[in-house]
């Protein structure tokens, strides 16, 4: 069991993001965390298959694509083609979703299903066996640097539970807001894995705070109810 640490390029410096990625790799970055906005979805833009592809010649990097775009079934196979590792959608955004993560599945990537905050997790009922992740978002997806929405940590512990007791390989990613107050919250109420965004960005160093994050992180995991979980407590 490892806590996954992605961090989010979104506030990142475009105009330096080759030295940047270096700096995330050096820091020990399980992946890389890729915001795709659609300005429809979510009232902001971002980049798309073009960028993805550039990004994907300067790093080794997994790459995991959280797509905030309306019937993202319109590019998996675009972002699949530009190197994406991993795709997250929202199951907000289609009405079909269970054909989405089967899609996915089949062009040979890991899949996720997102839930906005105020989403139930009962939406995943019918998707959880066949999803590799679930990406809980801790704001209402649209810009980094938002604040952590506290009523979060009872939906990712609830999530943790059904996941334990269906005993299902699926790992619960949470996004926004996720900094040195937050983090181990999240790590304790079931979290494995974590998209970090401004929280590195505003530091000089971002890889020297991934360092700090991930031990934090596996302090607060060893501690925790579902890290050290019987089956009698679930
Ligand atoms: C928000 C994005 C996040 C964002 C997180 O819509 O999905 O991935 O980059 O940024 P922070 O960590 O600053 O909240
Ligand atoms: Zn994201």
């Amino acid at each position: 069991m490892k806590i996954q640490l992605a961090p989010s390029i979104l506030t990142a410096d475009f105009g330096n993001l080759a030295v940047q990625i270096r700096r995330l790799e050096e820091g020990g970055a399980d992946s890389l965390h890729l915001d795709i906005m659609d300005g429809r979805f979510v009232p902001n833009l971002t980049f798309g298959p073009p960028v993805v592809a550039s990004l994907r010649k300067i790093t080794r990097l997994p790459f995991d694509i959280h797509l905030m775009v309306q019937e993202p079934e319109r590019f998996l196979e675009a972002f699949a083609g530009a190197g994406g590792n991993s795709l997250t959608v929202h199951a907000e955004s289609s009405p079909h979703l269970h054909r989405v993560v089967k899609a996915i599945k089949g062009l040979g990537l890991k899949a996720g299903v997102a839930l906005n905050p105020a989403t139930p997790l009962h939406a995943l009922e019918f998707v959880l066996e066949e999803v590799d992740l679930v990406l809980l978002m801790t704001v209402n997806p649209g810009w980094g640097g938002q604040e952590f929405i506290p009523q979060m940590l009872r939906k990712i512990k609830k999530l943790r539970k059904r996941i334990l007791r269906a005993r299902l390989p699926v790992e619960i990613q949470v996004d926004g807001g996720i900094n040195r107050a937050t983090l181990a919250g999240v790590v304790a109420a079931g979290a494995d894995h974590l998209v970090i965004g401004s929280a590195l960005f505003n530091e000089e160093d971002p890889g020297k705070a991934l360092q700090e994050y991930r031990s934090q992180a596996e302090g607060a995991f060893r501690e925790s109810w579902w890290g050290n979980f019987q089956d009698s407590e679930v």
